[in-house]
């Protein structure tokens, strides 16, 4: 998937929020360890570094939702990070995002940490993140 193609569905997919540019993710997937798996209805971008692994964003196009393309792609991101070298994989996520933290807490992910005023929507107030992690050794 080229840049433009991530920003494009990133920016469907989070419309209260700036978007990432295509510059932006052409700049995180030039560093070493981070990668995208998914295609133009569904994708995560994911970092390796050393033992741990990082969620850097999931986006599923808004009609294509509610069909498990997320749990499918995450569970495939959690194999490829182990087969990587990683033993956790963590996160963070806007408290509010019941969607996201629904597919998180389903999948095996527990909260660690919380992070005030740490998303700046285009309208209203800051919102906290949830630092939330997962073991993948039984993944
Ligand atoms: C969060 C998101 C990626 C989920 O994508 P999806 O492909 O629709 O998710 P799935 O169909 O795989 O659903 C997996 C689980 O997530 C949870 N979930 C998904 N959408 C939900 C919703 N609208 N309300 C509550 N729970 C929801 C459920 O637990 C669901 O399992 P179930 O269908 O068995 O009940 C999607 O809503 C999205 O792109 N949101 C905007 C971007 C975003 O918030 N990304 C995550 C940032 S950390």
């Amino acid at each position: 998937m080229t840049p433009e193609v991530l920003a494009k569905l990133q920016a469907a997919a989070f419309s209260a929020t700036r978007a990432w540019s295509a510059a932006e993710f052409a700049s995180l997937l030039s560093h070493p360890g981070t990668r995208v798996i998914g295609d133009e209805n569904c994708f995560i971008l994911i970092r390796n570094v050393l033992d741990e692994a990082e969620v850097l964003t999931l986006a599923t196009a808004p009609a294509m939702r509610r069909h498990g393309l997320a749990r499918r792609i995450l569970q495939e991101a959690e194999e490829q990070a182990k087969a990587q070298g990683a033993a956790t994989i963590f996160l963070e996520v806007a408290e509010n995002n019941t969607a996201a933290i629904g597919l998180y807490t389903s999948s095996g992910y527990s909260q660690i940490g919380r992070r005030p005023g740490y998303y700046l929507p285009k309208d209203g107030a800051p919102i906290a993140a949830l630092v939330l992690r997962k073991s993948l050794a039984t993944t």
